[in-house]
C-alpha cells in the first residue's frame, strides 16, 4: 500500500485572510480535496490565528470525511481548544511568532515532564497524538517515551538539500529514521518541504504510514485547481510504491 496523503489547507486561509474576506474558504478546500482522493486534511491553528479560524475548524470536523488533523503548539490553551474539538490526531509543533513556517521539530529530549500532562490530556480524549520530529534517534525515542502513537519526521533538511549527495545523505537519515520510529512500535509519518519532484522516494520508503504537504500542493492548485492538484499527489505516492 502506498502512504496515505493528508493535505494541508493553511494557505488556502492564509489567502483568505490577507483581505479579510469570505473567500477562498478552507472548507470548500477541503471538499475538493476529498474529491482529488485525499486521504486527510490538516490544519494549524495558530496561537495567534493568522490563518486557520476556529470557524474553519469547527466546520472542517463537522464536515469532513476523511480524517482531521490539527497541528498545534502544546499549550494548555491549544489542548483546550483541541478537545473541544475532538481531532482525529493532533501533531504537535514547536511555534514561533514570526516563522513564515515550522522550523524544526519539537524538542523532546530533556522536556519529558512539561510535556507528559498536556499530551496525556490529548491520549484521555482518545485524540491520536503525533509529534512533529527532527529525524535523530534521542528525540524520536523521547517522543515514544511519552506514549504518542506517532512521530511525523522532518523532511525540510531532505527537500532543502541543494546538491544530489546531500539531499541523497537527508534520504537515508530519514530513511533511517522512519525505521528506528517504526522499530519503536510508532507509525512513522513523514512532513515538510515535500512537492512533486521530491515526494516519490520518500512516499516510497517501507515504514512511512502518512505524508503531510501543504504548500506545493495548494500552490499547483493555483494553475490546474484543487481537485487536479491532490489526484497528482496521489499518482506520485501510488508510483512511490511500484519502486518496491
Ligand atoms: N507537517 C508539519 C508538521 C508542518 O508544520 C507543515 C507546514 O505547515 C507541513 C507538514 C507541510 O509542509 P509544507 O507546507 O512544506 O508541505
Amino acid at each position: 500500500m502506498p502512504p496515505k496523503l493528508s493535505v494541508n489547507i493553511d494557505h488556502v486561509a492564509t489567502l483568505r485572510q490577507s483581505r479579510n474576506t469570505l473567500y477562498p474558504d478552507p472548507v470548500h478546500a477541503a471538499v475538493l480535496c476529498q474529491l482529488g482522493g485525499a486521504d486527510g486534511v490538516t490544519v494549524h491553528p495558530r496561537e495567534d490565528r493568522r490563518h486557520i479560524q476556529d470557524r474553519d475548524v469547527f466546520i472542517l470536523k463537522q464536515t469532513l470525511q476523511v480524517p482531521l488533523t490539527l497541528e498545534m503548539a502544546l499549550t494548555p490553551a491549544m489542548v483546550d481548544f483541541a478537545l473541544q474539538v475532538k481531532p482525529f490526531a493532533c501533531t504537535l509543533v514547536p511555534e514561533a511568532r514570526e516563522e513564515k513556517t515550522t522550523e524544526s521539530g519539537l524538542m523532546v529530549k530533556g522536556r519529558e515532564e512539561k510535556l507528559q500532562p498536556l499530551i496525556q490530556r490529548l491520549l484521555d480524549a482518545g485524540i491520536f497524538v503525533s509529534i512533529f520530529i527532527d529525524a535523530l534517534e534521542d528525540q524520536i525515542a523521547a517522543a515514544q517515551s511519552l506514549g504518542v502513537h506517532t512521530v511525523e519526521i522532518h523532511t525540510g533538511p531532505y527537500a532543502l538539500a541543494q546538491k544530489p549527495a546531500e539531499a541523497q545523505r537527508e534520504f537515508q537519515i530519514v530513511r533511517k529514521m522512519t525505521e528506528f520510529a517504526s522499530n519503536l512500535g510508532l507509525t512513522a509519518n513523514v512532513g515538510h518541504g515535500l512537492h512533486y519532484q521530491n515526494t516519490e522516494l520518500i512516499a516510497s520508503l517501507p515504514a512511512v504510514a502518512w505524508v503531510h504537504t501543504g504548500h506545493s500542493i495548494i500552490s499547483h492548485a493555483v494553475f490546474v485547481g484543487l481537485e487536479r492538484a491532490v489526484r497528482e499527489m496521489k499518482e506520485v505516492l501510488s508510483r512511490s510504491h511500484l519502486m518496491h
